[in-house]
């Protein structure tokens, strides 16, 4: 079996180098020349830790391709994998229109038997539709196979996550596609859940929908914790001990972010609705996470008495650290209120960059965290990067107009920042 994977993003990229690492020939097919061009030289057009080295060694192997030519690159592969894009549309449900286009290429250009796996994170039913769609785009009819089978990488791990995946989902109508699935999953020794398309395309949304409901669960807890004089991190480390509970995702601070999450709450949301039932507690959670970091605001607005004029340094804006993926980070609504409310913003981020975007022409982007804070009245940590945490603020707190720590993602220690003179906030973390 040869591969071909549609879509070069994060979840393609990664997908393409995995199948490559396990023996496959693989193909990576875009619409994206640049993208296309980059991956022919073994580059990524993405920030993702170890990726690059890997894509890289299987182009020089040649057992990793890349192409834009549809035809020739749909004609010459048994098994496609879609891994395009699904954002949200502003009603909140999937926008599945790259899904559809993918179908329809493989539909228009097939040409004997294919397996057709979608990757990308779809709403229930979607498998149907792609069956749907492709037999409608055939010239004339040949069989193939529509499975699901969803990708649970994280951003910033993903090498890590897909070469040792804690499970694999494979949904499946058909025995033979069942079967060529756990053929191309051979090498990979995790649980291997076989079901139908329907179960695993609800699985994947399911888990990140829980995996949201801990962050905002956590979230509200902590302001609780700081009336209550309670620290979120403690209350945090005796509930992950229960391994019912788990100890992770438990971390408090300014809410999830990224391309997941956000999109995939409210898609099941929407989704559900549509089905006549009402998911009352991820409503509550997509809540608790859109307000969150106005929560912290507050707290430097009260110490600050208003932010006009204000220095304000934010350090972080990617919506967690080891990427530079801004997709609805808590850094970006942060900044664009404090620009509302007239504070001059300085800027750092290790590598993650602002929109080009006229709201936030007036920005001050720093080449360093020394540099943000210079001359601050507040410092707002949103973005929990190593490096922030290494920084001697014993030494740097001389450099800010006014020694202010907010930190977003808890990520210093409360009593040791007071301790060498800062007025330090966290979320929860108080005591
Ligand atoms: C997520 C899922 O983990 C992954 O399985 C899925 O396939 C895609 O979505 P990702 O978006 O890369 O992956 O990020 P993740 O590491 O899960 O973090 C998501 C957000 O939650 C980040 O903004 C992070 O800062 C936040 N988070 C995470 C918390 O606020 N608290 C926590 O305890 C954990």
């Amino acid at each position: 079996m040869n591969i071909l994977i549609i879509g070069t993003g994060y979840v393609g990229a990664t997908t393409a180098m995995v199948f490559a690492e396990s023996g496959w020939q693989v193909t990576g097919l875009d619409i994206d020349a640049n993208k296309i061009e980059r991956l022919r030289q073994g580059q990524l057009h993405f920030h993702e830790p170890g990726l690059e080295q890997l894509i890289d060694k299987h182009v020089r192997s040649g057992r990793l391709l890349f192409t834009t030519d549809q035809e020739t690159a749909i004609t010459g592969h048994d098994v496609i994998f879609i891994c395009v894009g699904t954002p949200s549309r502003p009603d909140g449900n999937a926008d599945l229109r790259y899904i559809q286009q993918a179908a329809e290429d493989i539909g228009q250009w097939m040409n004997g038997y294919k397996l057709v796996v979608t990757k990308s994170t779809v709403p229930v039913g979607t498998q149907e539709q792609v069956t749907a769609w492709i037999q409608a785009a055939q010239r004339q009819p040949h069989p193939f196979d529509a499975a699901s089978n969803p990708e649970f990488l994280r951003e910033g791990k993903a090498v890590e996550d897909a070469l040792r995946p804690d499970r694999i989902i494979i949904g499946a109508d058909s025995p033979k596609a069942t079967e060529q699935l756990l053929m191309l999953y051979q090498s990979f020794h995790c649980p291997k859940i076989l079901t139908t398309p329907r179960t695993a395309e609800l699985i994947k949304y399911a888990s990140n929908a829980f995996l949201a409901t801990k962050i905002s669960y956590m979230n509200e807890l902590a302001k609780l914790c700081d009336e209550s004089k309670v620290n979120v991190n403690e209350v945090a480390r005796g509930m992950g001990l229960d391994p019912r509970i788990g100890p992770s995702f438990l971390q408090a601070g300014l809410g999830y972010g990224g391309s997941c999450f956000p999109k995939d709450v409210s898609e099941l949301v929407m989704s559900a609705r549509e089905q006549g039932v009402q998911l009352r507690i991820l409503e509550q959670v997509m809540e608790v996470n859109r307000s969150q970091y106005a929560y912290l605001l507050d707290k430097a607005r009260s110490r600050l008495g208003d932010f006009a004029n204000k220095n304000i340094a934010i350090l972080g804006l990617a919506f967690k650290p080891d990427t530079d993926d801004i997709r609805e980070a808590p850094a970006l609504r942060m900044i664009y209120d404090l620009l509302l409310e007239q504070a001059n913003v300085r800027l750092f981020d290790p590598i993650a960059a602002l929109p080009a975007h006229s709201s936030f022409d007036t920005v001050k982007v720093c080449t360093s965290a020394e540099e943000a804070i210079q001359g601050a009245d507040a410092v707002i940590l949103c973005t929990e990067w190593t490096a922030f945490g290494q920084l001697d603020w014993e030494k740097l707190k001389g450099q800010l107009r006014q020694p202010n720590f907010f930190d977003g993602r808890n990520m210093m220690d409360a009593r040791a920042m007071r301790g060498i003179g800062f007025y330090y906030q966290g979320i929860g973390n108080d005591y």
